[in-house]
């Protein structure tokens, strides 16, 4: 215990000397001031300043990201007695943050009724304030964040009749994620959330690493392990592989002993793919009649059948047998639904969590039930699940997948470069810290 607190204290005044005197001033200056801290400063834990930079998204700004989000400065976040207050060191770019920005297919802000936006469903940082009834985090604490808000009513069963059908978090009528269904995201200086959305940052990561996997990987694992009860040897069919989820749903594959064969639209996609250990790629754009479009002619339709089945044997081309695969992971939705139903083996599964080239699914529903294949609905995860992913991260057995990493000045940028599928894996972006490469709250205050 003295050891503890001797070491501590050596940690403290290690980080104090490394405060310079623009950051002493500013620190005496702005104890509770107006003025939002400056970027790339990591303040003394006392400081806190009423006001924040952040990118806001104002319902008269919709349309694409580039227009979308504007930075403003905003309030910074009150806390209620279950939550806390994070000190943004980075964050990362979601697809949700393209849809919150576009304002399809509704308004986010139809939803928590505010004026502002903060998108932003994943972050790294410092926990700066806790409510009065936390107990498990502390001022100072190196954390990230996931984004399952929890009803406040969830343990209590009192929220509607019947309330919910299990004790999943994830099954309450009021279940929300955060900086999407909620307006104080992780775009901004200081961001809140609920005390069970607090994670340890893996202290074997960089704070642009630790913001850049939660929402996607949590999404996959809760996919495959909880929703599709994926086994070992199983054969799993990955749309996007290069995307956010496919880059964690290959990793997952092969941590069990599955087969991941990746869909891609490159060939440096398929690189990325293979690297992360899928045992094959097919690049879609050897298919050029293989997606389902809206009121498709006849014509369309007989060739679209004929390049599933081409692209069914390419299947098996990789397998070296005519093996189909028993799980699908699906997210791309109206353009590859039929290919996903078609292919996926007798009593299989096809998992989906999103739809994003569109919601109204057309397939041939004779291939669903003659076959016995069930399809599985699936969003984000709970608590324990990202609790226990988390785990997995901090033994590298599953690993960030950061391709670039912009400045806070670029985020809508960064936005606009995943809306138009030029990315690969997760886009990092910095917030409060003044580089990359940084790891812990010593190594940001020496830098800034
Ligand atoms: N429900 C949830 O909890 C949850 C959680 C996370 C994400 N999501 C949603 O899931 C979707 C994907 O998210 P993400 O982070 O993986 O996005 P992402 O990083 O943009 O990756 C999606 C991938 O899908 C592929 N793709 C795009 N259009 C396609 C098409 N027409 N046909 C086939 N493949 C296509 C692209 O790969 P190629 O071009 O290489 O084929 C792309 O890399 C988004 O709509 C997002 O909002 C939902």
């Amino acid at each position: 215990m003295a050891k503890e607190k001797s070491r501590a204290q050596a940690s403290a005044n290690e980080a104090s000397e490394n405060r310079d005197m623009d950051t002493i001033a500013y620190e005496e200056k702005n104890r509770g001031e107006d003025e939002p801290i400056p970027f790339g400063v990591v303040p003394d834990l006392e400081v806190l300043p009423k006001k924040m930079h952040a990118w806001v998204i104002r319902k008269e700004r919709h349309g694409d990201p580039s227009k979308s989000f504007q930075n403003e400065i905003m309030p910074v976040p009150e806390i209620g007695y279950n939550e806390v207050l994070v000190l943004v060191m980075a964050a990362c770019v979601n697809y949700n943050g393209v849809w919150a920005g576009l304002g399809e297919p509704l308004s986010v802000l139809d939803i928590h009724k505010q004026d502002y936006h903060i998108a932003g469903s994943d972050a790294s940082g410092i926990v700066w304030r806790v409510g009065s009834n936390v107990k498990s985090w502390k001022p100072g604490d190196e954390v990230i964040l996931h984004c399952n808000i929890e009803s406040e009513t969830h343990s209590t069963r009192t929220e509607t009749a019947s309330d919910f059908i299990t004790y999943d978090p994830m099954a309450s009528a009021s279940q929300k994620i955060w900086g999407y269904e909620t307006p104080d995201g992780s775009f901004a200086q200081f961001t809140k959330v609920q005390a069970q959305q607090v994670l340890p940052k893996p202290a074997n990561l960089t704070w642009e690493e630790a913001a850049s996997y939660g929402l996607c990987y949590f999404t996959a694992y809760r996919m495959l392990i909880t929703r599709a009860k994926l086994q070992p040897s199983e054969l799993v069919l990955v749309w996007g592989g290069a995307g956010g989820l496919g880059v964690f749903a290959i990793q997952i594959c092969k941590m069990i002993g599955a087969d991941a064969i990746a869909v891609v639209s490159s060939k440096e996609k398929a690189e990325l793919c293979m690297d992360l250990g899928a045992k094959g790629v097919i690049n879609r754009n050897d298919f050029p009649n293989l997606m389902y479009k809206h009121g498709e002619t006849p014509d369309e339709s007989a060739n679209r059948f004929s390049d599933m089945k081409t692209f069914g044997r390419a299947i098996w081309e990789i397998m070296g047998e005519r093996k189909n695969p028993s799980v699908v992971f699906e997210h791309v939705g109206e353009a590859t639904f039929p290919i996903s139903v078609f292919v996926c083996s007798r009593f299989g599964r096809i998992v989906i969590c999103a739809g994003t080239t569109g919601y109204s699914l057309t397939f041939d529903v004779r291939h669903l039930w003659i076959h016995q294949k069930q399809i599985i609905g699936s969003h984000f995860a709970n608590a324990l699940e990202c609790l226990r992913a988390n785990e997995l991260v901090k033994k590298g057995i599953i690993k960030p997948v950061l391709s670039q990493t912009f400045s806070y000045d670029d985020i809508p940028k960064a936005h606009q470069l995943m809306y138009e599928n030029k990315h690969s894996g997760k886009i990092g972006v910095l917030v409060q810290v003044s580089r990359t490469g940084l790891k812990n709250t010593g190594e940001a205050k020496r830098a800034s």
